[in-house]
């Protein structure tokens, strides 16, 4: 009932992680990779590997989190290493994702080239949108540097590839976004990452709630939802249909996962509501969405993926 087609791929349930929960040791990633989830993405990977910001960076809020964790993650050929072993094991005919970070244009190419020449067979994301490290700007808001870096990436990558993007506010921004992506053979995009550089302020100390960057930091959870269910739906009416869209953002309840499949997400990835539930989360979600799809009377995602009605 929950089956998801993703390009080629067909999944068991949309339902994943986020890149960054979950995901950063082998054993969090084998404790995924045995959950209900239907998939699982490693931790956005850098040539070597990263503490990370300085601590606290991560914080649970009433409505979502925010986060500074500045791609903290074990080194490429940590998660190499781990998803080459890995891909034997698994019995699931649909691939994982592998998620890549590089801390500049030529850090990125070097790390999907890594990819393209090892036995990696599953799906590459590319994140061109961490807000957190200092001093970097997240990659996809310039508009001519995510052409290029794509048509560099293509004209040597083979392998299933996709971007992660930062949320975008204007729909000449869609535009112009949805324009460059529509160029390349990309297997997906992946929307929304965390919005940047948000603030929050704990009423009891007058305080910042993490420490990198003064307090700024990611946010996620509840409070982003409309903003990724915009994006869903935004690419999802822009983009040629073989470009595939996972939407991630929000997502707490059966009711959320409807709403960003109901929006064109095809693959539906869970960060702040996994880092409080755990992966148990994944039993939690595939059941509620499959009741909602009973009470719609739908057997299948694809009577009602993309069908969003809007009013004359
Ligand atoms: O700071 C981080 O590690 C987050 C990365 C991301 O949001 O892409």
């Amino acid at each position: 009932m929950l089956a998801t087609n993703f390009g080629k791929f067909t999944y068991k349930n949309p339902f994943m992680n986020a890149s960054g929960v979950h995901c950063m040791t082998i054993e969090e990633l084998d404790e995924l990779a045995s959950s209900t989830a239907g998939s699982f993405v490693t931790k956005s990977a850098t040539l070597e590997a990263r503490a990370g910001n300085p601590e606290p960076r991560y914080t649970d809020l009433p409505l979502g989190s925010i986060n500074s964790m500045g791609l903290p993650n074990l080194g490429v050929d940590y998660y190499l290493d781990y998803a080459i072993k890995k891909q034997q094991e698994m019995t699931q005919q649909a691939p994982f994702f592998f998620s890549v970070a590089g801390m500049s244009v030529a850090e990125n190419i070097e790390l999907l080239k890594k990819i393209q020449e090892s036995d990696f067979e599953g799906i590459t994301e590319l994140n061109l949108s961490c807000p957190n490290v200092p001093g970097k700007p997240q990659v996809a808001y310039d508009f001519p540097l995510t052409d290029q870096i794509l048509e560099t990436v293509f004209g040597f990558f083979t392998k299933p590839l996709g971007v992660k993007l930062p949320p975008y506010f204007d729909l000449a921004h869609f535009d112009e976004m949805a324009k460059i992506l529509n160029k390349y053979p990309l297997t997906y995009i992946n929307s929304i990452n965390s919005i940047g550089n948000a603030l929050f302020i704990d009423p009891a100390t007058d305080s910042v709630v993490i420490k990198p960057k003064d307090g700024f930091g990611g946010l996620g959870g509840e409070y982003v939802k409309p903003t990724a269910l915009a994006n869903v739906r935004a690419f999802y009416t822009r983009l040629k249909p073989e470009i595939k869209i996972i939407g991630t953002g929000g997502i707490r309840n059966g009711q959320d996962a409807y709403e960003h499949l109901l929006c064109g997400a095809s693959m539906l990835q869970i960060g702040t509501e996994l880092q409080k539930e755990g992966p148990a989360i994944f039993e939690r979600l595939t059941k509620e969405l499959a009741a909602i799809m009973k009470e719609k009377g739908y057997q299948s995602i694809s009577e009602f993926h993309g069908k969003l009605k809007t009013i004359d």
